[in-house]
């Protein structure tokens, strides 16, 4: 019966706004309607439904509390320290190899942009310091168009910077009373776009053009998706890598059964998976 209501609050927020949450975890998805059934002081999940269908800005409150943007600067450090130190010198040597000059990135749900400007951030130490000729290029997207808008101004609160080391931060943040601003110059190796990763008419963001990864990150995105749904994300996500890039995955995220053999695991300490074949 709850199931049933939340299907067709999720019928109607599709049919209003076009997005499509059918895919998302149905005991996540009621642990956050209840949120907007308590603010708004509904009595249950049907008189939400009656609620949302008179109040038509209530959609919006229900895709922000559906969309969980948490995030901030180098989470889960270890994974992009192991890029820095571990893997990038070898993509740089093999791209010289191919006479090939860009490194291509996708952030996939970036949330407020600080997964995609971290990375920005170590590629931009690592090609200046092997004064490498590589021109990186990242792509950042997400299906919260909010988000998107705040990613692209680059202002953060203390929250999201306070796992930076203090030379990173020195380098590329100008603090203003409470809010730390990225530089322009981080700011402009990253194009954010919207993406809605259970699009079923592409395997990669069209601004990608492309695709053709030689990193992927999709991080704290796949937890909420119920197993069907993870396997579309999955065939998307391994084919718009290119042959031996990386897959870099949340710490409570693994890739499912169907696609085990197609990733090796780099090391026991961090999600990162490089693509076999
Ligand atoms: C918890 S945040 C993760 C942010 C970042 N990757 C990290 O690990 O810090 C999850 C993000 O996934 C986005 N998202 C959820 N469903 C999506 C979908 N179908 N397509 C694209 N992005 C989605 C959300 O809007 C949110 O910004």
């Amino acid at each position: 019966m709850k199931n049933q209501t939340i299907k067709e609050i999720l019928h109607h927020l599709n049919k209003q706004r076009g997005f499509d949450f059918s895919g998302y975890r149905i005991s996540m998805l009621e642990r956050r309607v209840q949120k907007r059934v308590f603010a708004t002081h509904s009595e249950n999940l049907d008189d939400y439904l009656s609620y949302l269908k008179q109040n038509p800005d209530e959609l919006d409150n229900l895709i922000d509390v559906f969309t969980i943007n948490v995030s901030r600067f180098f989470r889960n450090s270890f994974s992009f320290e192991y890029l820095n130190k571990m893997i990038l010198s070898e993509l740089i040597l093999s791209k010289s190899k191919e006479n090939n000059n860009s490194l291509r990135v996708w952030s996939a749900g970036c949330s407020f942009g600080e997964e995609p400007y971290s990375m920005a951030i170590i590629l931009k130490e690592f090609l200046e310091k092997e004064e490498s000729s590589i021109k990186p290029i990242i792509f950042a997207t997400d299906i919260d168009k909010k988000a998107l808008k705040r990613a692209s101004v680059g202002t953060y609160s203390f929250e999201s910077i306070k796992e930076v080391k203090y030379g990173i931060l020195n380098t590329y943040f100008n603090q203003v009373d409470e809010k730390f601003i990225l530089a322009p110059k981080i700011k402009q190796m990253v194009q954010f776009s919207f993406y809605d990763l259970l699009d079923q008419n592409s395997l990669a963001p069209p601004d990608s053009i492309f695709g053709s990864f030689d990193i992927v990150l999709c991080r704290n995105v796949l937890i909420y998706f119920e197993p069907e749904y993870q396997k579309i994300i999955f065939n998307k996500l391994y084919k718009s890598l290119n042959k031996n890039g990386y897959l870099i995955l949340g710490e409570a995220e693994v890739p499912i059964d169907e696609f085990k053999h197609k990733f090796k695991r780099e090391n026991k300490c961090s999600k990162i998976y490089r693509k076999i074949g």
